[in-house]
């Protein structure tokens, strides 16, 4: 359908030119993760101060669906607090699963929705997303006394 391509052509574009690609100096964490399913590993990087996601950065090897994934949820995270940051996280995977959410923050995101189906293909579009709650909750919350 053209809401298809229309999809297909936003993943293209994350893909193809992918936002927050690369190395972050003076990082507050550094997640990397792996699809176990493919072998295909991806490196997240986060500076987090007061609170709030200042930067993120990703690199990595994998398809275009995980690549485009980690484009747009780096793009998503960057400047929310990591309360905004976990729930969009949450939404997402809620929203993977078939779940209606609120998809506020969700414009390109949802694209990956309308593509990724199959399970198979579900893994690798919340791998980017997996990496961002483990760095927050490992590395961050160390220092929070927090519930969240
Ligand atoms: Fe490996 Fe998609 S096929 S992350
Ligand atoms: Fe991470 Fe509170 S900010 S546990």
């Amino acid at each position: 359908s053209s809401l298809d391509d229309l999809y297909r052509r936003v993943i293209m574009d994350h893909y193809q030119q992918p936002r927050n690609m690369g190395n972050l100096e003076d990082a507050d964490a550094t997640i990397q993760l792996k699809n176990p399913t493919c072998g295909d590993q991806i490196t997240l990087q986060m500076k987090v101060e007061d609170g709030k996601i200042k930067d993120a950065k990703f690199k990595g090897e994998g398809c275009s669906i995980s690549m485009s994934s980690a484009s747009m949820m780096t793009e998503a995270i960057k400047g929310k607090t990591v309360d905004e940051a976990l729930d969009l996280a949450d939404r997402f995977s809620k929203m993977m699963l078939g779940d209606d959410v609120n998809k506020e923050d969700f414009e390109d995101i949802e694209a990956l929705q309308g593509l990724c189906k199959f399970p198979a293909r579900i893994k690798c579009a919340t791998l980017a997303w997996k990496a961002m709650e483990k760095g927050i909750k490992e590395k961050h919350c160390e220092h929070c006394g927090e519930d969240h």
